[in-house]
């Protein structure tokens, strides 16, 4: 099939670039010249694990192209993804100018049928809304569907390869054949495609989204008060999580999550309940138990600094929002950054791949270190922001070294404290004494 690909970003390039692998054709558009010159010169402009392969492939085999045009793009294509930024509006629900703006764009173009499929996390009536925008303009056939999206990013590749589930709302049966015709190469185990109605579609998504953002919460306020009676979370979280209707998964602990979707998607369905007179009680509660959380791991650093973190130096090992990602939209080590520079410390970080990202942001505000140990040189603590696995098995005589003070926060539960105290560290975790 021809695909078209508008917005090359986290989605949309895994989107176009796993079409291309199941042998359809596909052109990507963004508007951003200078991410498409980097992909027509064979570049990622994202880190995302296994990611390079595939895109090489598919780029050699010729399945794989890369555009600013989205008019000659849109020509030959009969299905066009939109995979475009939803962004919080100025009152926190979800932007949809990108969206509109290039259905209203298309509307002007087409000139036979399409399929017009939103990859974009979207609130319920959007598909409503494009088809509006699109049918006041032209009388070519075409069709809406709300397609959204479930890959994690990480295990982006794998997770558009085999979806546990893929979710189609449409009210076409044309959509729905080519729609499954395309799709049926993913779900060969057996995985379900869940055909459905627009607004339940979009739904869903929103609703995976907070009930995950909900869990993370929950298991974080259960550390807190661990914390206070003396529990240890790691215990209490095995002995939940065997129970077969919890599930393991995501029942960590940490310092509350970050990223491009769950902040912003809980934010949205918690603005459109507001919008329909509903009051999503519980999102209200993990929006503000998720704000706290991101600065727990300043708050212990404040109270064993005695409130006086001014002139004090601290390396931060970890910057994106999670590991095995360059994404550092949201990340919590932004808020534990912006808490120390504020109080007068300095900061020094690592982290495997997002630096750049946070040099685009911080430039010479903070240092920069080129490696794990490099970054603890003189410092008076180290904090932990992120799960990378490199950070797992440090050698604790370097850090020992290395350090002002044999004083670790980790936000992430990576060691073991009793280990750490054998060892003579002042560590503090999450949910464990
Ligand atoms: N990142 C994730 O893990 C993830 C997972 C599931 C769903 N989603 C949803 O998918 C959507 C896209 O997210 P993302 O993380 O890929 O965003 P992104 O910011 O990484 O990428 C969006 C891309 O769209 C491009 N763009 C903006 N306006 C454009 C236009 N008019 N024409 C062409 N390109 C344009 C941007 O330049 C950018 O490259 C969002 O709604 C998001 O909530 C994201």
């Amino acid at each position: 099939m021809n695909i078209a690909v508008i917005g090359t970003g986290y989605v949309g390039l895994v989107t176009g670039t796993c079409f291309a692998e199941t042998g359809n054709t596909v052109v990507c558009v963004d508007i951003d010249e200078k991410k498409v010159e980097m992909m027509r010169d064979g570049v990622i402009p994202i880190y995302e694990p296994h990611l390079d392969v595939l895109f090489q492939r598919n780029i050699n085999a010729g399945r794989l192209t890369f555009t600013t045009d989205l008019k000659e793009a849109q020509k030959n294509a009969e299905i066009i993804f939109l995979a475009l930024p939803t962004p919080p509006g100025e009152d926190g629900s979800a932007d949809l100018s990108y969206i509109l703006g290039v259905a209203s764009d298309l509307a002007d173009m087409i000139t036979d049928y399409k399929v017009i499929i939103d990859k974009s996390t979207v609130p319920v009536g959007t598909a409503e809304k494009v088809d509006k925008v699109i049918r006041d303009k032209t009388d070519i056939p075409f069709d809406i569907v709300s397609n959204p999206e479930f890959l994690r990013e990480g295990f982006a590749v794998d997770d558009f390869m085999k979806p546990d589930r893929v979710v189609v709302g449409t009210s076409s049966e044309r959509a729905k054949d080519l729609l499954e015709q395309l799709y049926l190469p993913f779900v060969r185990q057996g995985n379900p495609i869940l055909f459905m109605d627009e607004k339940s579609a979009e739904l869903t998504k929103y609703a995976a989204n907070a009930f995950l953002a909900t869990k993370i919460t929950f298991m974080n306020e259960i550390a807190n008060f661990c914390e206070k009676v003396g529990a240890n979370v790691d215990m209490v979280r095995k002995g939940m999580g065997s129970d077969e209707r919890i599930g393991k998964r995501f029942l960590f602990p940490g310092i509350g999550y970050g990223g491009s979707c769950f902040p912003k998607d809980v934010q949205a369905l918690a603005l459109s309940g507001k919008q329909e007179g509903y009051e999503f009680k519980i999102l209200d509660s993990v929006m503000s138990v998720n704000q706290k959380q991101k600065l727990s791991l300043i708050e212990k650093v404040n109270k064993f600094f005695n409130n006086d973190l001014k002139g004090k130096r601290f390396a931060i090992w970890g910057l994106a929002f999670k590991p095995d990602t360059d994404d550092i939209r949201e990340a919590p080590a932004l808020y534990m950054i912006d808490a120390l520079l504020e109080a007068g410390a300095s900061v020094k970080v690592f982290d495997p791949e997002a630096m750049e990202n946070v040099k685009a942001l911080y430039g010479d505000k903070i240092e920069y270190a080129d490696s794990v140990y490099a970054t603890l040189e003189e410092a008076d603590a180290l904090l932990i922001a992120t799960e990378w696995s490199l950070f797992r098995s440090p050698d604790f005589g370097i850090i020992e070294d290395k350090l002002n003070d044999k004083v670790i926060f980790d936000g992430r539960n990576l060691y073991d404290p009793l280990t750490l105290k054998g060892l003579g560290f002042h560590y503090e975790s999450v949910g464990r004494n």
